[in-house]
């Protein structure tokens, strides 16, 4: 018999559209069946959910992922760690603008971000993205989340009935990263993905095209494509959809990379931010 069969979670909503913060879990602990199971139904009914005032170590990291599906590959292994590291386990990504002789521990290193799906330019798009939070600049780096659903719900009937179908080209580049062969190449990715992406555990249609990452429309000249485009980005960024997280150390914050798009706000590059990455794996989309 299953002697466990009750959770002490609690679901806070953070906004009418997306964000619920989550409380009476100490996720340094292993959860039982029916946290498992809470935070899974909070996480696809809220899009983003935060649990604040977490310690934990990357392991427990890498076991929180693991309940909301398959831990995601990412990156290559730091070259650096960050102060009070002597490791960082695989499949943990760094997040961070912390420099070793004038080079960047972490990823995304500095300030602001347009609105994105992480992974968007992959075949595969990283269901979640998981962040931890152990040094934050004194003001600035928050994390917006804009809610996918509610930009469908509330897109205008008509345009959204000539692109229902329709897929668009996203695109990433990396910048400068070298080849281990030596020859040396741009690092870029592209993609195709329907602009609306039903969701495989709500069945839900949320709005799957971005500012930062999306290029054009499939089988459309970008002259016709791009004041499309133009019209979802600036409807799907309206205030009205958006949670702001203001960062706190010990915050872990999961979201929803299927159903939602995030940004970044600027931060002073003299002080420090590092937080810790890992993702949920994802599958190719269905037409
Ligand atoms: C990201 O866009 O994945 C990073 C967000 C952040 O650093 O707040």
């Amino acid at each position: 018999m299953n002697a466990v069969t009750r959770t002490n979670l609690e679901v806070i909503p953070l906004t009418k559209h997306i964000g619920a913060e989550l409380r009476g879990l100490d996720l340094s602990k292993p959860l039982n069946e029916a946290d498992v199971a809470a935070i899974n139904k909070a996480w696809l009914d809220h899009i983003v959910i935060l649990f604040r005032g977490q310690t934990l170590s990357q392991e427990d990291q890498l076991r929180l992922t693991a309940y909301f599906g398959e831990v995601g590959e990412l990156g290559r292994p730091p070259k650096f760690f960050p102060p009070g590291f002597n490791k960082i386990l695989p499949r943990i990504m760094m997040i961070s603008n912390i420099r070793e002789n004038g080079e960047p521990i972490g990823a995304l290193p500095d300030g602001e971000m347009m609105f994105h799906h992480d992974m968007i330019h992959h075949q595969k798009p990283h269901n979640g993205t998981l962040l931890y939070s152990l040094e934050i600049p004194s003001h600035g780096g928050d994390t917006l989340f804009a809610s996918g659903y509610a930009a469908y719900d509330t897109l205008d009937p008509v345009l959204r009935a000539s692109l229902e179908g329709k897929r668009a080209r996203h695109h990433y580049n990396y910048g400068s990263t070298q080849r281990g062969d030596g020859k040396g190449t741009e690092a870029f990715a592209e993609s195709v993905h329907p602009i609306f992406r039903t969701h495989e555990q709500t069945g839900r249609k949320a709005m799957y095209v971005n500012r930062l990452m999306t290029v054009g429309i499939e089988g459309m000249p970008d002259e016709e494509a791009k004041p499309i485009l133009e019209k979802l980005f600036d409807h799907s960024e309206k205030a009205e959809f958006i949670y702001t997280h203001k960062w706190k150390v010990g915050d872990v914050l999961l979201w929803d990379n299927r159903c939602s798009t995030h940004a970044r706000t600027d931060f002073p590059d003299t002080e420090r931010r590092l937080m810790l990455r890992t993702t949920v794996a994802g599958t190719v989309i269905p037409r």
